[in-house]
């Protein structure tokens, strides 16, 4: 093939390990190891990230956003990942200048991935009602402390079971997860669904919350603590990873979370109910889900309480938070049975071929028919 080069510019405009240029409007990565020029596609093969803002691993272009790498004169991937490439171009040094031939481009690639079984469709199967309650208080779990906020999710939850609903408990204390490590802030693209830090460390256990609330449950029962005047800080490092839902619907115009009720459990040796309860009905609305009327229960011993000793012994025996935490449950439950009687309701109906026609679109299609049958008769 014929080359097809073009200027670049002085080699002293690429002394950096890294240079973004752009050629017929594409852009490109010049890198600068020692004195040896190379030049790689600038977006990266898996979601598109700019090559040229990452870093140079040895002979390796390391993407800003999840870590892909590529050589930087082949462009393949790195060890054990070849295959997951991005595009080449041959360099040459001319009267100092940097010139590349754009006829010299090697081929993209990705090697076939299983997709996570977490991007699979989301579908509510048929069954029983499901009620997924997770508990954020933070405990150790060596040692038999009592919760106040969990003592009243499992007594909702035993609520919800008696209503004939299938209950499962996530206690976020006995998943081992990742802080998010901020990609939206790099990038909207950046942050993905699934999320990426799921996909890519089979360790990280928040798939569990994952899967129970984007695929199994239909009612959400979060119970948390308050902690200076906030919910728990396991809560928020839940919360920031589920960024990854909540972005599909900035990015994708795509709602992960549908036809889904939540509810909270608050309670807290001093005050701040308010807020904590404010704070999950925005978080939780942005994530898609609906409010049964009176959509929390909170408990506090109020700012001057220090006798927190006796706080166990008042939520333990206290009829009318435990029955307020049953009726959260029953209300949350008899919600989200009108909603999915209402999807079940709306569910398109098979009308055998006959969906979406009227009477006289119909009729029009079979007098087509005939026509043509009769046009074919008389040639
Ligand atoms: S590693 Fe580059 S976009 Fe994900």
């Amino acid at each position: 093939m014929e080359k097809d080069f073009k200027d670049l510019g002085p080699i002293c405009d690429f002394f950096a390990p890294l240079t973004r240029v752009k050629v017929d409007g594409r852009s490109l990565v010049v890198t600068n190891r020692d004195g040896e020029f190379g030049v790689i596609d600038g977006a990266c093969s898996h979601l598109g990230g700019p090559l040229a803002d990452g870093r140079l691993v040895g002979d390796y272009v390391e993407c800003p956003w999840h870590g892909w790498k590529y050589h930087r004169c082949t462009g393949a991937g790195e060890p054990g990942y070849e295959l997951d490439a991005t595009a080449a171009f041959s360099l040459e040094v001319a009267a100092g200048r940097l010139l590349i031939d754009m006829s010299s481009e090697t081929a993209r690639g990705r090697a076939p991935h299983e997709p996570d079984p977490l991007s699979r469709p989301i579908v509510r199967e048929p069954g029983p009602m499901r009620v997924l309650g997770i508990s954020t208080t933070n405990m150790n779990a060596e040692l038999s402390r009592f919760s106040t906020s969990e003592n009243l999710l499992d007594l909702a939850l035993v609520e919800a079971g008696s209503l004939g609903a299938e209950c499962k408990t996530i206690r976020l204390r006995d998943l081992k997860f990742r802080a998010c490590e901020g990609y939206y802030s790099k990038s909207a693209r950046a942050c993905s669904w699934p999320c990426s830090i799921t996909q890519s460390d089979p360790e990280d256990e928040l798939r569990e919350v994952y899967e129970g609330l984007v695929h199994w449950a239909d009612v959400l029962i979060l119970a948390t603590p308050i902690r200076w005047g906030n919910a728990s800080s396991l809560f928020y490092k839940m919360a920031e990873r589920l960024n990854a839902i909540q972005n599909q619907v900035t990015i994708a115009d795509r709602t992960l979370i549908r036809n889904k009720v939540a509810s909270f459990i608050i309670t807290g040796g001093q005050d701040n109910v308010q807020q904590v309860s404010g704070q999950m009905l925005n978080f939780f609305g942005e994530l898609g889900f609906h409010f049964p009327q009176f959509p929390f229960i909170g408990h506090s011993r109020g700012w001057s309480a220090e006798d927190m000793e006796h706080n166990i012994a008042y939520v333990k025996h206290n009829h009318v938070l435990r029955e307020a935490a049953q009726d959260l449950a029953a209300r949350s439950v008899r919600l989200s049975e009108q909603i999915l009687k209402r999807v079940e309701e709306e569910r398109p109906v098979n009308l055998h071929g006959r969906k979406g026609r009227s009477t006289a679109s119909y009729m029009e299609s079979q007098r087509e028919e005939t026509d043509f049958d009769e046009g074919a008769g008389t040639k």
